[in-house]
């Protein structure tokens, strides 16, 4: 079985459905209104678990009764917890989000507890952490407390997943030398780079200015796009799965969580990203963030009535250097 580590937050997700976003000043009545558990570092963890893998969660909830609901929701997905601690006296991170008529969202989070997550706490999960094929990392959290969990991974031999999301202009290329595999989305790349991400040759540019920080993997996720894998050799597109969104919400969650799980189940990169496409695809199908995510069992039935042909990679040519 697969062995994975998840550092990162939990959110209580609050969620208002619209007909379109609102004007700036405008006031806006919802259709429909969902709470559930969410963060981007559970999410992933709930994806991978749900597929099979099984996940340690490093994590700081809050001292209320969000956090509470937290820690039971991640037990209740058979989520190691050993290094899910409360922050005393600290609410729990929570995602105000809106989700419009074609399943666009915005998204406000207050971080709360995730923002007391620190490097000690990454010295006291150490042999959890080494015990791990693959950590999976996100932006919701201390950027201290990244580096440190990046440091120590190399150190340590196990692969590093980074998703650079929330978007962060602060963070620093040259201490994610040693990460494998990069995952942003379009606007998280663009920032990163410092350069545009609109055609599909930006996009490759982009990620190899990345690689020449020393970072291994490139993975761009681009919605309706598709995905872009960069690596020094490689550059693969591969399409989406078309599906009708109803909540894209947590889909990038989906896919790394998906990816995490495949790859350290020993299916090589391009496969694995092609799995986790379909499986962020079916999860925009559906309302919410982990509540959208399937199982095992419910992805392969997915998998199986899809065009046998539908989704399979372009590999480009890398370009000249
Ligand atoms: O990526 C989606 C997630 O972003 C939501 O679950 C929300 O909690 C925010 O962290």
């Amino acid at each position: 079985m697969a062995r994975l580590a998840v550092v990162g937050s939990n959110n209580i997700d609050l969620v208002a459905y619209l007909p379109r976003m609102p004007e700036r000043g405008e006031t806006l009545e919802a259709t429909r209104f969902e709470m559930g558990p969410g963060g981007k570092g559970a999410n992933q963890a709930v994806a991978a678990a749900r597929l099979g893998s099984q996940v340690v969660m490093v994590s700081k909830i809050g001292d209320d009764i969000f956090g509470r609901n937290m820690l039971a929701n991640l037990q209740e997905e058979k989520i190691d917890v050993r290094h899910v601690r409360v922050a005393p006296g600290t609410p729990n991170g929570i995602a105000s989000i809106l989700v419009d008529a074609a399943g666009e969202n915005m998204i406000a989070i207050v971080k709360g507890a995730n923002g007391h997550l620190m490097p000690d706490d990454i010295r006291l999960a150490e042999d959890a952490l080494k015990a791990c094929r693959i950590v999976l990392l996100q932006l919701e959290i201390p950027l201290e407390t990244v580096y440190a969990t990046i440091g120590f991974c190399t150190r340590s031999g196990c692969k590093v997943i980074l998703n650079p999301a929330p978007a962060k202009a602060e963070l620093n290329l040259r201490l994610l030398r040693g990460v494998d595999f990069l995952v942003p989305n379009r606007t998280e790349l663009a920032m990163l780079s410092g350069m545009p991400t609109t055609a599909g040759e930006d996009i490759v540019a982009a990620s190899r200015k990345l690689l020449q920080a020393g970072i291994a993997t490139v993975i761009t996720t681009l919605g309706a796009d598709g995905v872009m894998l960069v690596e020094k050799e490689v550059v693969l597109h591969i399409p989406a799965v078309p599906v009708k969104a109803v909540d894209t919400t947590g889909a990038g969650d989906a896919f790394i969580g998906a990816f995490a799980h495949f790859h350290a189940e020993g299916k090589p990169v391009a496969e694995a990203v092609q799995l986790a496409a379909q499986y962020a695809a079916l999860s925009v199908t559906r309302r919410g963030a982990q509540k959208s995510f399937a199982t095992l069992a419910t992805f392969d039935a997915f998998r199986s009535a899809l065009p046998a042909k539908g989704q399979k990679g372009e590999r480009l040519r890398p370009p000249k250097r």
